[in-house]
C-alpha cells in the first residue's frame, strides 16, 4: 500500500505534504504532485498537511478517483522529486473543490 494523491490538488498545488514526507517520495509536475508508491512507508503524515484533503491511503482513494492509483506511479517515474515547500499558485484558493480538474491535468 501507499498513499496516494488525488484530483484536488491539481492547480493547488500548496506543497505543505513535501516538508513532512520523510522519505522524499513526492514528484513535482507543472500543476500536481504524486506520491512514488515504491518509497512510500504509509507514515500518514502528509494526509492532515494538505489544505485541500488531496492525499489518501491507496485503499480509501474514492471510487470516482481510482484512476490517481495508477497515476501516481506512472508520473512519479517521470517528474523530480520535491522536498521543500514552494509557493502555491496565486489563484490556488479558487481551484480547490472545482470538478473535473483532471481534464487539466498537465504532464
Ligand atoms: Fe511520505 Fe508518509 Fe505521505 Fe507516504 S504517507 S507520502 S511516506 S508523508
Ligand atoms: Fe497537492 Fe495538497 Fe500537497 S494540494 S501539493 S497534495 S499539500
Amino acid at each position: 500500500m501507499a498513499h496516494v494523491v488525488t484530483e484536488n490538488c491539481i492547480n493547488c498545488k500548496h506543497t505543505d505534504c513535501v516538508e513532512v514526507c520523510p522519505v522524499d517520495c513526492f514528484h513535482e509536475g507543472p500543476n500536481f504532485l504524486v506520491i512514488d508508491p515504491d518509497e512510500c512507508i504509509d507514515c500518514t503524515l502528509c494526509v492532515e498537511e494538505c489544505p485541500v484533503d488531496a492525499i489518501y491511503p491507496e485503499g480509501e482513494v474514492p471510487a470516482e478517483q481510482s484512476l490517481f492509483v495508477l497515476l501516481n506511479a506512472e508520473l512519479a517515474r517521470q517528474w523530480p522529486v520535491i522536498s521543500v515547500k514552494i509557493p502555491a499558485p496565486d489563484d490556488a484558493a479558487q481551484w480547490d473543490g472545482k470538478p473535473g480538474k483532471r481534464d487539466l491535468l498537465i504532464r
